[in-house]
């Protein structure tokens, strides 16, 4: 089927999700709008949301310890910890270290990574590519949101899209032939503007003025963001299932970011995959970022979706611009 020889297998997930949750009815009373324009326009019918002083690191510490325990893994054997998140906890250390700290991975070097919605597949990749050269054995790789921290309440073109949550999956080196088979990236920094906060950093130090005009919050044009989506998740399941040697009628399973239904609809039709084929979780959950592929596969797995030797795509689209498409067999 394929001449590509993978190398690194991914042997087990765990996912970590908030108890509240947040529906569209309740969003009905904090801004104008209605269930049926977010059922309509997203799919999403509800989300759920971290109770205050809950942490990127709790939620992705918990994913984490989950799927190491799947994979009978004791956490001072991982050797890389890799998350992504737009929500770290703080601006210094990286939450990844909170992480590592929290499992009690004490022989892993840790680190963050920041490419928005797509980063999951960006950091799956990087462990992919540490395992192949031999820098460790086993990975542990997680995407942990807040995104409730970083929406703007009274902003109803964004604060009814996101979500909060996190999930995890174990890597390891394997000679089994099974595992990551290719992958796809891009990123386009000529359209940054399109969904940023656009305050807080270097470029815009928080001052009251700009806390005032919620300039430390998400910003997002959305329609611009849904065609750019579209045409870079599609295009980029394209170029990886040719780089695996595959077909679109080869995948048994597609898992992509969870961002909009009519993102999701469009993708797979110009990809050539049935919506069938197509994992859908944005109706619970809304966008969880980079949180919500590795949610998205757990579920499949526990629900027997993907299966000894199924073919799976995922794909991923989001801030930066960042996109990108990954191809398994499990
Ligand atoms: O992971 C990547 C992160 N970002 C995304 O995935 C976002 C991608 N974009 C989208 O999902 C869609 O563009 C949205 C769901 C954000 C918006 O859907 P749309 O069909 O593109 O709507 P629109 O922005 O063109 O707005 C249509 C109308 C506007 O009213 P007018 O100007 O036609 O009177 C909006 O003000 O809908 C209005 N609107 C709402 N109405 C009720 C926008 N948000 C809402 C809302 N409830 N929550």
């Amino acid at each position: 089927m394929t001449s590509v020889r993978p190398s690194v297998e991914l042997v087990s997930t765990g996912r970590s999700l908030p108890d509240r949750v947040l529906t569209n009815k309740d969003l009905e009373g904090m801004v104008e709008t209605s269930d049926e324009w977010i059922r309509e326009r997203t799919g999403i019918r509800e989300r759920r949301i971290a109770a205050e002083g809950t942490l990127t690191a709790d939620l992705g510490a918990t994913a984490a310890e989950i799927a190491l325990s799947r994979a009978e893994v004791p956490p001072e054997e991982v050797d890389i910890l890799l998350l992504s998140t737009a929500t770290p906890d703080r601006w210094l250390p990286s939450t990844s270290c909170d992480i590592q700290s929290k499992v009690g991975a004490t022989n892993a070097f840790a680190s963050d990574l920041h490419a928005a919605c797509s980063g999951f597949l960006y950091n799956l990749s990087l462990a992919e590519a540490y395992l192949a050269m031999g820098r460790g054995e086993v990975a542990l790789v997680i995407g942990a949101e807040v995104m409730s921290s970083i929406i703007d309440w009274e902003d109803r073109a964004t604060c009814v899209l996101f979500g909060d949550g996190a999930g995890a999956a174990v890597l390891r080196r394997s000679d089994t032939g099974r595992g990551i088979l290719a992958n796809d990236f891009g990123s386009d920094g000529t359209l940054a503007d399109l969904l940023c906060r656009p305050a807080g950093g270097v470029q815009a130090p928080l001052d009251k003025e700009r806390l005032i005009q919620k300039d430390h919050l998400v910003h997002m044009s959305g329609r611009e963001i849904f065609k750019a989506a579209v045409r870079a998740m599609a295009d980029s399941s394209a170029r990886a299932l040719e780089k695996a040697g595959l077909t679109p009628d080869d995948v048994d399973l597609m898992v992509p970011h969870q961002a909009n239904i009519r993102i999701l609809e469009a993708t797979a039709r110009y990809a050539g995959i049935p919506m069938e084929k197509v994992y859908v979780n944005l109706d619970r959950y809304g966008n969880m970022s980079s949180a919500t592929i590795p949610v998205a596969l757990d579920e499949c797995l526990e629900q027997g979706l993907i299966k000894p030797g199924s073919v799976v795509l995922s794909a991923a689209f989001g801030a930066g611009l960042t996109w990108g498409a990954t191809v398994f067999q499990f």
